[in-house]
């Protein structure tokens, strides 16, 4: 199933939690972290389990996000959190190896407990910060559950000390390292959300560079953004038409004993069959 836009949902706000479900994002973040204020992160999570079955009710694909290990609140947040219905969880502060193995072990045993078969909650994983920089490809391998993971800029930024600008080029280096880390462990690249909700200019600007990178989707904070990330990071009319020319000239060309086909002024070989076949998702 595509992830192309992810929205987040804070668990506590009703009226969001009612609207989720119908704002066609392809996953539901329901949020125990960064939207939920301290005084609020035990009430939240035992809201959890019946906002759970009630999204999941209407929508296949619902994570939810819990505290990092180091709060002492993850435990806590993935017993909440684990029962049929649930698709993953949302990890943040994925630092390393041994974080990712230590929640594994979790799930396993919250699995075994609720009757649910073994490796039923995927995980998705936030790199944001240096370290976990650093050890994409560790964290991306510790567990078989891993589906994808998100580059979380805000964070990241935070843990550097540093300030991203409209360009993003100061993230440029750390963002593009995971989308290849993804794409060599067989996962999904899910990019940081954009703040602005208003004017949509900026998110649509933001998914279209990350998909250029390999991305293949993006966290939404609004339902506005929802349909600008489906939309980028769908395939276009455009794309599909050029994905099926190519294919059928490739093809011609090889029942002709030909390697290489010109179409449209520009040769096509194998690695742009290649690519146009991956795009039309064959
Ligand atoms: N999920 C579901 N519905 C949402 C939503 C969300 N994340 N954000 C807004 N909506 C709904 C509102 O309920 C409203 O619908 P209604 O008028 O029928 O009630 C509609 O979308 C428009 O909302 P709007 O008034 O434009 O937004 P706002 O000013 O109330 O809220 C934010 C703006 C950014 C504060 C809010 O979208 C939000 O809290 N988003 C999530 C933030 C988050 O999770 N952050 C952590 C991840 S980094
Ligand atoms: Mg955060």
């Amino acid at each position: 199933m595509p992830l192309r836009s992810l929205l987040f949902v804070p668990v506590l706000r009703e009226r969001f939690v009612e609207k989720a479900a119908t704002s066609g994002a392809d996953a539901i973040i329901l949020d125990l972290e960064d939207s939920i204020a301290a005084a609020e992160k035990a009430p939240a999570r035992a809201a959890a389990p019946e906002v759970l079955q009630r999204v999941a009710a209407q929508h296949p694909q619902v994570f939810i996000r819990v505290n990092g290990l180091d709060t002492g609140l993850l435990e806590q947040d993935l017993h909440a959190a684990v029962a049929p219905g649930l698709a993953g969880i949302s990890l943040p502060k994925a630092n390393g190896p041994e974080t990712v193995r230590q929640v594994d072990a979790y799930l396993t045993l919250l699995e075994r407990v609720r009757g649910l078969p073994s490796g039923y909650v995927r995980l998705l994983l936030w790199i944001e910060s240096a370290k976990g920089v650093m050890a994409v490809e560790q964290s991306l391998a510790a567990s078989p559950r891993v589906l994808g993971a998100c580059f979380g800029a805000e964070d990241y930024t935070a843990d550097l000390g540093i300030v991203r600008s409209e360009g993003m080029e100061e993230v440029a280096w750390a963002r593009t390292r995971m989308a290849v880390a993804c794409h060599a462990a067989g996962v999904l690249a899910l990019d940081t959300p954009a703040a602005e909700f208003r004017d949509l200019a900026k998110p649509r600007a933001e998914a279209a560079f990350a998909r250029s990178i390999g991305y293949r989707g993006k966290h939404c904070i609004h339902p506005d953004q929802v349909a600008v990330c489906n939309d980028v990071f769908g395939l276009s009319d455009a794309e599909a038409a050029w994905a099926n020319g190519v294919v059928a000239a490739y093809e011609a060309g090889e029942r002709a004993g030909l390697g290489a086909v010109a179409l449209d002024g520009a040769m096509v070989d194998r690695p742009v069959y290649l690519r146009a076949l991956r795009l039309l998702g064959r």
